[in-house]
């Protein structure tokens, strides 16, 4: 599809560069995948949340994957505002600020628990340790951005359809990810005992759907940029493209879980009980 050479494709190469045959909605096919594909992961992230033993993990993932989009997003609003698209320096840094904040949301989530992630020389130092290879980080990923280079994927490089793309189909799913979630930690709750662990996970709970919320938001003024470039037929095309290459990576990350039964290296650790309490209202409300 896309060759290795820093790309900086105009609209028409990019949309060259999709399968003619394709269609402008997606398939019915197409639609049937995605349909299983999005209750596979649902169903694998509500049980590791419900489920007291790998809770801190899933936490800890979703922390780190959040808290990892903001120096990008940062940089793409840098290089947006460099450009004169101040209507999209303007989006970025919102969005930048709300994935802040996501983190922050989960990092509290998982220090309700006495837990926080490891910090890099902590995780390094447990790969050396273990007899363990270390694995492909991100198989999902991996799949997802098959044919582009990594350096083409830098935020000084991306080409702007691409991240506008291939991310508004990341939100857009996120987004219901994170619903679904809210709802199984609903679950949870109904069979949780413990009146302290009961109003703690309501917080949570209600932390994730304000997530949800964002997210929705951020897939919302992606679609809108796509829209600002590229006529209704063009901005459909690339959506179904990268619609396809979601349902082929989650696939791929969901065999992954099933072959080695997800990430069992620990990203946490023991928080000091002195550090635990803290207000979490705020958090929720922002
Ligand atoms: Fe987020
Ligand atoms: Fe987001």
């Amino acid at each position: 599809m896309v060759s290795s050479q820093p790309f900086k494709l105009n609209k028409i190469e990019l949309i060259s560069h999709i399968h003619i045959d394709q269609k402008i909605q997606m398939d019915f096919f197409t639609s049937i995948l995605n349909t299983i594909g999005s209750g596979a992961t649902a169903y694998i992230y509500a049980s590791r949340l419900r489920d007291p033993q790998t809770r801190p993990n899933t936490l800890a993932g979703f922390q780190l994957a959040e808290s990892g989009a903001v120096p990008f997003l940062t940089n793409l609003a840098e290089r947006a505002s460099a450009e004169r698209d101040t209507w999209l320096a303007e989006k970025l840094t919102i969005h930048a600020a709300d994935e802040k904040r996501h983190g922050q949301i989960f990092a509290h989530g998982l220090k309700q628990l006495g837990k926080q992630v490891m910090t890099r020389a902590e995780m390094k130092q447990q790969t050396e340790q273990s007899e363990q290879k270390p694995k492909n980080p991100s198989p999902f990923f991996a799949k997802y951005y098959c044919d582009y280079d990594p350096l083409s994927l830098k935020a000084e490089n991306i080409d702007w359809l691409v991240f506008m793309g291939s991310t508004y189909i990341l939100e857009l799913d996120a987004s219901k990810d994170f619903t679904r979630m809210a709802r199984a930690l609903s679950d949870w709750r109904s069979h949780c005992a413990e009146r302290n662990r009961e109003s703690k996970s309501r917080n949570l709970q209600q932390s994730i759907l304000s997530v949800a919320q964002d997210e929705t938001r951020h897939a919302a003024y992606l679609y809108e940029a796509l829209q600002r470039q590229l006529s209704p037929i063009e901005v459909d095309e690339i959506v179904t493209e990268w619609r396809k290459r979601k349902i082929d990576a989650m696939f791929a990350m969901v065999g992954e879980m099933i072959k080695t039964g997800g990430n069992s290296r620990s990203l946490v650790k023991d928080v000091a009980p002195t550090e635990i309490e803290q207000p979490a209202a705020q958090l929720v409300e922002a």
